[in-house]
């Protein structure tokens, strides 16, 4: 449960700065601070910052505009720096465990375990099997470095670090709450990656990361129609109301979101195959490209389950003098990573 005051949920994303501060008041948790702001092409790459003075900018101008005082922040962090696997262990106690943890990670990790940050959590002990399954996180030190040195140059101080896909579990089960029984699929559609997290019986039971997202669509449009990137963005998202999208516009969207619904589907699919489960119930999607409507569709048909996009506000409030509501709830579904981390605090007891 949350402890001490909340930190404000930074999400450096390929294409966008999204920002978010929570309170409780009166027992309901309202957005208090928010902010967005655009990247140029190419400022991320796989995660990693390659113009930081981009990022750093864009994090001053949303402080000032938003009006934001607190300094005290949590980040996202993915990407190929991030590894994340699921291990069942005979059953320790957490003083085993946390002596054991780096011999786990030598195991399961390709890289040299000195160069990483290694974090574990238990998701489920089973003592009638004697056998208890942990999530082993383990991200590298250097990219964790390049971004908190990037913080402070934005004058912030980086309190928590997490990884995307489960700050999209934390503000769902915050929200929704986690269904005990079955499985569902929560999907975030960026404008670089896609990431899946299959969540059976209340936990993670297996995350992946796809490197195909809402950016090649508009590249696609940008070399079809020979127009620069902001028109072929603009045509993606429907033009607005006094353009003409060029017919060819809705054949590469077609494909290209039946392209990654097939990507997603081999994913869905192997999980399937793999884990004896025989059936997933419904699936979440969120990033901006879930308002990309051929693609849920083309999800749906694939998967042949129900498919909806993610509202995490629905049960949140907005504070009126700070936060233009219609402005967010209208990228709500893109907020999700943000808001997952505006949910830390900065004094935590783990579980
Ligand atoms: N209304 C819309 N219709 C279609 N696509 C949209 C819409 N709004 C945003 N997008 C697309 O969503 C993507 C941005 O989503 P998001 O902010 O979740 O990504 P990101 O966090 O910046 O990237 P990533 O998570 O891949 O690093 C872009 O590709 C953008 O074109
Ligand atoms: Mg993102």
């Amino acid at each position: 449960m949350a402890e001490g005051k909340y930190l404000v949920g930074v999400d450096i994303g390929a294409s966008s700065v999204k920002v978010v501060q929570l309170k409780e008041s009166r027992k309901k948790l309202t957005v208090i601070r928010s902010g967005y702001a655009d990247l140029p092409p190419q400022t991320i790459i796989d995660g990693h910052v390659m113009a930081t003075s981009h990022v750093v900018e864009a994090l001053l101008k949303i402080w000032h505009d938003g009006k934001i005082s607190q300094k005290d922040v949590a980040i996202g962090v993915y990407g190929q720096s991030v590894i994340v696997r699921k291990l069942t262990l005979p059953m320790m106690t957490k003083e085993e465990l946390d002596e054991q943890i780096g011999w786990e990670a030598e195991q399961h990790i390709p890289f040299d375990i000195k160069v990483m940050s290694i974090d574990y959590e238990v998701l489920k002990r089973r003592p009638e099997a004697s056998q208890m399954d942990i999530l082993l996180v383990a991200a590298k030190k250097d990219e964790i470095n390049d971004y908190a040195a990037l913080l402070r140059e934005a004058k912030l101080r980086p309190i928590v670090v997490d990884i995307n896909a489960f700050t999209i579990q934390n503000i769902f089960e915050n929200q929704f709450g986690l269904p005990e029984e079955g499985t569902i699929v929560l999907l975030n559609v960026g404008a670089a990656v896609t990431s899946l997290n299959i969540i059976a019986g209340g936990v993670s039971a297996f995350t992946r990361e796809i490197t195909n997202a809402g950016t090649s669509i508009t590249e696609e449009i940008q070399k079809q129609c020979n127009v620069p990137h902001e028109q072929a963005e603009a045509y993606k998202c429907g033009g607005g109301p006094t353009q003409i999208v060029p017919q060819e516009v809705h054949q590469v969207i077609q494909a290209g979101c039946d392209g990654l619904a097939g990507e997603i589907q081999r994913s869905l699919d192997f999980y399937l195959a793999t884990s004896g489960e025989q059936e997933i119930g419904r699936i979440f999607v969120s990033g901006g490209s879930a308002y990309l409507a051929p693609l849920c569709k083309a999800i749906e048909k694939r998967a042949r389950v129900p498919v909806t996009v993610m509202d995490p506000l629905t049960n949140l409030g907005c504070d009126p003098k700070y936060v233009n509501e219609q402005q967010l709830r209208s990228k709500a579904a893109q907020l999700v990573v943000a808001l997952g981390l505006a949910l830390r605090c900065d004094k935590e007891r783990r579980a």
